[in-house]
């Protein structure tokens, strides 16, 4: 496609017109100039196509396609190789359903577990959740169907997210919220970007020109396509000049008069309509491209695969005296309305419609036949008990094992609000509590999209979290269950003990229209650790039907990366997986670091008495953090350690680094600075020579007597304490302050220059 032919051929009208959308789900098109549409649909978990009344919360129905795990059960399988796989998938439906470009993977981070769409995101780690991105994106680019990561950035709540301003300090946004994006654009350029609603630091960011042009565009070099959010605009010419190309939907022209408006008013520059226009048709090239590619679509496979993807991403949270795996010859009751109705699906956007749907009652009844009984205990829509709950307990005491299906019901996450609280409905506590007096081997199986209050499982002795499971949950869930696969999904977000003890807890909701992140890095387990909160079931952990021996059989050093070897050895007796993680602890320093950051991870499937080894190469990124100063990433000096692990508490042990930072960190001396931080470069040890210097030739007596003169036993830990100030102070004006402010400015100038 002759881009630079195209646009000349464009008159300024049909180019501004081509800024925003022709429809909902569709861009503009010139088919008397061979340009034509691409169309878009959301699909973070299934592809969501309207052919009839379109919406973006999901209120009119899609045409069916297969509903796949949600967001966090993703990012629990810890399995890039799993979110590549789905991505293939989701594009094979896309494909079939005349879909260019998915309008996911959602990324933003779990900051607080009360966020609404937490069951679309992936993680509080920007690690884990950039991973798993970019692998869903080079999953589904590879098919020839587009992406559009969302939402650019900071987008971590509900309440308000329409206009809320999420005020984040640099560090916090480039280490946090930011840095999901980053990888995800690094490993896998998705052809799209979608900006966030609200603002970010005072500007929204739709017209933010820090995010956009000079992030995303300048640093990142990211060469595809921004586009808004659904009416997610509000100012269209800020924007345009801010490098949002296209205004997604359609919104009746009044964008286009503004932005006619502003061209013959010359505030608006051809070149920055050019340059939208360029962006809009080299992603059209690409759908192009793409639309020569027929991946291969079969329903039965596609189920299939969403039911692996549910038993790989169920993590299993406790398991008491191996109450689980159930045999089929165990006579097990299993209550709770959630066990013929569960909730599988997400809401609003990312709500599909699924192509078929399994009942764990009768998928159990396949296995455990004759011996599963059922009772209802409660209504999953009114959420009250169930008179049916005293035969439940009267059959207990009868049989050999309980599961009780709970977790959050409809309507309670979701698009546009946030939860109130972590709790799942009283009904379902009830009946977890009071079937445990009558029988303890008694499993909680979770249908929910974020994390919940679990302090009732002290009346349970095996808890299988299943998030929102996909069409499959039914199928899959008893596969797990009775054992038929083991469980090995780590939990990539913490399940506090309370609300109250969460990082953001403080500063969330915000107020007044501004929401700070006072909790700057210290975002989920980052926090937990940093603070030595103890968390309720931590970041990265989860537990399997079997047992691994991990050892480090060989490491190498070399400057600032390090490689690993690590043996996993399945010593069960049944074919599980287990996830080795690679955290990062920093030395002691002055600016906070968290306790420990995930660096790597890597999930590995052995059969019964299997081993495999695994490879890590550590390069100096995983050392640093996001300097404020310098503005850039930076590995200060210091002893690291590398922890192997099985969760951000479970170690398995550690390896020393000693870093040693490739470039030099200025850091300005002034008059209040010690001599032993004007020591601390060349430039510096030369000022403090001729400091001395000038003291000794002076003849002061009183100036001899200053603590920069090392006395006999006097250590330079003593003299390097002394403020420059102080010097000026006790010389009698031998060397007053605007000779010491001269030295100072020296020095100043030499770093800066040494730095560059
Ligand atoms: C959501 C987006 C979604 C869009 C289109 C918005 O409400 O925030 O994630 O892609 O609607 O449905």
């Amino acid at each position: 496609m002759d881009i630079e032919k195209i646009l000349e051929s464009l008159t300024v009208e049909e180019k501004i017109k081509m800024l925003s959308g022709k429809d909902f789900w569709r861009t503009k098109d010139y088919p008397e100039k061979d340009i034509d549409s691409f169309e878009v649909a959301d699909g973070p978990y299934g592809v969501r196509k309207q052919t009839g009344l379109c919406d973006h919360m999901g209120w009119n129905k899609s045409v069916p396609a297969t509903a796949y795990v949600s967001g966090p059960g993703l990012a629990s399988s810890f399995d890039v190789d799993l979110a590549e796989e789905m991505g293939k998938h989701l594009a094979a439906e896309a494909r079939e359903l005349g879909v260019d470009i998915l309008l996911g993977p959602a990324v933003n981070i779990i900051r607080t577990p009360l966020c609404g769409r937490t069951f679309e995101y992936y993680s509080e780690d920007p690690v884990l959740a950039g991973e798993i991105a970019a692998s869903y994106i080079n999953g589904v680019q590879s098919q020839g169907v587009g992406t559009c990561l969302k939402h650019f950035a900071a987008n971590n709540q509900e309440i308000d997210r329409e206009y809320i301003d999420a005020v984040v300090e640099e560090r916090t946004l480039r280490e946090i919220y930011l840095r999901v994006f980053e990888i995800a654009n690094e490993k896998s350029h998705p052809w799209a970007i979608m900006t966030a609603l609200n603002k970010v630091n005072g500007s929204y960011c739709s017209e933010n020109e820090h995010l956009i042009n000079e992030i995303l565009r300048n640093e990142w070099k990211f060469d595809g396509l921004v586009m808004s959010d659904w009416s997610g605009v509000n100012n269209r010419e800020r924007a345009l000049k801010a490098g949002l190309d296209l205004e997604m939907p359609y919104n009746y022209g009044v964008s286009e008069q503004r932005l006619m408006k502003a061209y013959e008013d010359g505030t608006l520059s051809m070149n920055v309509i050019d340059t939208a226009c360029s962006h809009i048709l080299k992603t059209l090239e690409r759908v192009h491209e793409g639309r020569k590619r027929i991946p291969c679509y079969i329903e039965a496979d596609h189920n299939s695969f969403s039911r692996e993807m549910a038993q790989k991403s169920a993590v299993l949270l406790k398991n008491d005296n191996c109450v689980l795996p159930l045999k089929k010859s165990e006579r097990v009751l299993v209550c709770g309305n959630f066990a013929i109705n569960p909730r599988f699906k997400m809401e609003g956007s990312a709500l599909v419609n699924p192509t078929s749907f399994e009942i764990p009652l009768e998928e159990m009844k396949k296995i455990g036949g004759e011996n599963v009984y059922f009772s209802e205990c409660y209504d999953s829509k009114s959420n009250i008990l169930d008179f049916s709950l005293n035969e439940a307990i009267e059959k207990a005491a009868k049989v050999d094992k309980i599961v009780v299906f709970a977790g959050l019901p409809d309507g309670i996450e979701a698009e546009g609000k946030d939860r109130k609280n972590l709790f799942i409905p009283q009904s379902h506590i009830s009946v977890i509590e009071r079937l445990y007096e009558a029988n303890h081997n008694l499993v909680v199986v979770l249908l929910n999209g974020s994390p919940v209050d679990t302090s009732w499982d002290s009346s349970s002795s095996a808890v299988l979290e299943m998030f929102l499971a996909g069409q499959c949950i039914g199928g899959a869930v008893t596969n797990l269950l009775y054992g038929i696969v083991s469980p090995g999904g780590k939990l990539p977000m913490t399940f506090p003990y309370s609300i109250e003890q969460t990082p953001a807890y403080l500063y969330y909701p915000g107020y007044s229209g501004t929401v700070n992140y006072s909790e700057g890095v210290f975002v989920g387990y980052r926090y937990y650790l940093s603070k030595k909160i103890s968390m309720k079931y931590p970041f990265g952990y989860g537990l399997s039907y079997s047992r691994f021996d991990i050892h480090v059989k060989g490491y190498r050093i070399k400057g600032n990366n390090a490689d690993l070897n690590i043996s996993v050895k399945n010593t069960g007796d049944v074919d599980a997986s287990e996830t080795v993680q690679i955290y990062v602890e920093p030395p002691l320093s002055r600016i906070p670091r968290p306790k420990r950051v995930l660096v790597a991870f890597k999930r590995v499937y052995l059969a019964a008495g299997e081993e495999k080894g695994i490879n890590f190469s550590l390069t100096e990124k995983a050392f640093e953090y996001f300097d404020p100063d310098l503005k850039d990433w930076y590995a200060s000096e210091g002893e690291y350690k590398i922890i192997i692990a099985t969760s951000s508490v479970d170690d398995v042990t550690s390896i020393a680094i000693n870093i040693i930072p490739k470039k030099m960190k200025y850091e300005e001396v002034t008059g209040w600075s010690s001599v032993g931080e004007l020591r601390a470069t060349v430039a510096g040890e030369e000022a403090y020579k001729e400091i001395k210097r000038i003291l000794v030739e002076s003849g002061n007596m009183q100036a001899q007597k200053l603590p920069i003169f090392k006395k006999n036993g006097e250590s330079d830990e003593q003299v390097n304490k002394i403020p420059l100030r102080m010097i000026t102070v006790l010389t009698d004006n031998v060397l007053n302050n605007d000779i010491m402010d001269e030295l100072i400015a020296t020095v100043n100038t030499k770093n800066l220059e040494a730095c560059r």
